[in-house]
């Protein structure tokens, strides 16, 4: 029988983003990376979180190197256009020319011409907690950060990266989940779904925002999929909702209103991310929702809370 595939990920992240990331691993791998790194069996694609720098795939996992050495000539590799490369992130203690000589020992067992400018698979070796790891290497492509330049901007939209994390968050990393952002403004979550392969939808009560969503939807050449609707009106039921709740400052909205769209955020969703400049727990707890996880992101004197209810 086959063995499950196992995975590396290394994580960085700034520190204002720290807990954001780890709610973001915990939704999507159940656990929370270790010095930076993650070990799981769950195939989440490594582009698609700004927090993970790369991704391993385990081909070989031994106690000596000699062990991988020999693994390799057991199951001899063939291939061409590939290039071969040590794994620094891991922070295992060895030097430069060490490093290179079990690099070109590996090289030696690989059958192929190797490709170091644009290779087609890239070949890893590293050492973490006294093990070595042998596999294929792929880095996060960073495509996201093009979103950043959208044609339609918004005072009150999400960061990019808030909104790739709470897409994650919504879904636990599941592309099968039914998603609505029934306030979506100019459509950040939207193209950050859709762009990563979630089933994703945006309704907007602002005629001018839901224009500007489709705009940046279209720029990024995905499917238009906002209406110009009043959440209230929503009659499908979706299993997440995120919900980037309007807030007095920019919008005038009454404390009454967002509970409105707190409770209906429930009437509508098994489960909701909920993205505040303040403390709505209250409401939380009184449209029927619990609090299941939480974090809050800190920079400056500009603190936002995300929670996530069910
Ligand atoms: C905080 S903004 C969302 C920003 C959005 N996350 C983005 O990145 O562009 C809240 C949005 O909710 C919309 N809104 C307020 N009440 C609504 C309602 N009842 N139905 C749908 N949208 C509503 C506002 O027009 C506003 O665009």
């Amino acid at each position: 029988m086959k063995e499950p595939k196992k995975f590396i990920y290394i994580i960085n992240y700034p520190t204002f983003e720290e807990e954001l990331c780890m709610l973001e691993m915990r939704s999507i791998f159940n656990t929370e990376p270790r010095d930076k790194v993650l070990i799981s069996d769950i195939d989440f694609n490594p582009s698609y979180s700004t927090f993970i720098k790369s991704r391993l795939e385990i081909l070989h996992e031994e106690e000596d190197f000699e062990d991988i050495l020999n693994k390799l000539e057991k199951d001899t590799i063939t291939l061409d256009d590939f290039r071969l490369e040590f794994i620094k992130a891991l922070k295992a203690d060895v030097p430069y020319n060490e490093r290179f000589r079990y690099l070109s020992e590996i090289g030696d067992r690989i059958m192929g011409i190797p490709d170091i400018k644009s290779p087609k698979l890239v070949l890893a070796l590293g050492k973490y907690n006294e093990k070595w790891f042998f596999g294929i290497h792929e880095k996060n492509d960073n495509v996201w950060i093009t979103h950043e330049k959208k044609p339609c901007s918004y005072s009150n939209s999400l960061s990019v990266r808030v909104a790739k994390s709470v897409v994650n968050i919504a879904a636990n990393g599941n592309k099968n989940t039914k998603i609505i952002d029934p306030c979506c403004g100019v459509g950040t979550t939207i193209v950050e779904g859709l762009s990563m392969g979630y089933e994703i939808w945006g309704t907007e009560i602002s005629e001018k925002n839901t224009n500007n969503a489709k705009r940046n939807l279209g720029f990024f050449n995905l499917d238009p999929r906002v209406t110009h609707q009043d959440m209230h009106t929503i009659k499908e039921n979706y299993d997440s909702s995120i919900v980037d709740i309007p807030y007095g400052l920019f919008s005038h909205i009454t404390k009454d209103q967002q509970q409105d769209i707190i409770d209906t955020a429930r009437r509508i969703s098994k489960k909701m991310i909920l993205i505040t400049f303040e403390d709505l727990d209250y409401m939380v707890e009184k449209s029927g929702f619990k609090i299941v996880d939480r974090c809050a992101v800190t920079k400056g004197s500009f603190k936002r809370y995300i929670l996530v209810c069910e």
